[in-house]
């Protein structure tokens, strides 16, 4: 039953929005052009601010279903454990997706959706997070790393959150992050990663 679901849940993050997106509406792979990367950033770079939007909140969406399948089946609704790691599913999906040459993103957005449904609290805190990192700085690697690192900050000491899953799987949202960003790390630190122009749909 949960091997069903894990399935389920990889298949559904492994669903490459801005892959399908590109080639189905500009015969582009975004894979090719900018970052190369198969995320919601890169498609607004390469396509433009509404593929761009479109693709994060479908990836988005991937997450946020994945943990919601919890509730096919009435011995696993509602369970932590098997929320989590559904979530975990659909983003390693978004990363190494069966239908996109295993070639995918770094799982930024879909771990939102994923944390949305485990923990709106403290991604809604995140967010914010994000939010004034961007505003501040207008680099999205920069403020998705930052954003990731203090989600386990809001969820033990703004929430004092006891599940002790929950919080092993938000430090590990800070490793998978770092790890997925480690070629936004190395521009971030020559000086060389690109702020997103906010009135206009292209990077500098
Ligand atoms: O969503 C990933 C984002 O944090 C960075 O994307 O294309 O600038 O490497 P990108």
């Amino acid at each position: 039953m949960k091997l069903l679901l894990v399935i389920l849940a990889y298949l559904l993050g492994s669903i490459p929005s801005s892959v399908w997106i590109g080639k189905w509406f500009f015969n582009t792979d975004v894979r090719e052009y900018g970052s190369g990367n198969a995320g919601a950033t890169n498609t607004m770079r390469v396509l433009g601010v509404k593929p761009g939007i479109a693709v994060l909140l479908i990836d988005a969406l991937k997450g946020f279903a994945a943990v919601k399948l919890v509730f096919l089946f009435p011995r696993t609704a509602g369970d932590v454990e098997t929320m989590v790691l559904l979530g975990v599913c659909a983003v390693i999906g978004h990363i190494i997706p069966v239908f996109a040459n295993f070639k995918g993103g770094k799982g930024i957005a879909t771990l939102l959706g994923m944390i949305i449904a485990v923990h709106a609290g403290a991604a809604l805190m995140a967010m914010a997070t994000f939010m004034l990192f961007f505003i501040s700085f207008r680099i999205v690697s920069l403020s998705s790393i930052l954003a990731a690192l203090s989600f386990p900050i809001w969820l033990i000491f703004r929430y004092h959150e006891n599940s002790s899953v929950l919080v092993l799987f938000s430090f590990a949202l800070v490793f998978l992050v770092l790890v997925t960003h480690q070629k936004n790390i190395e521009r971030l630190l020559n000086g060389e990663e690109s702020r997103i122009k906010l009135r206009k749909n292209n990077n500098e």
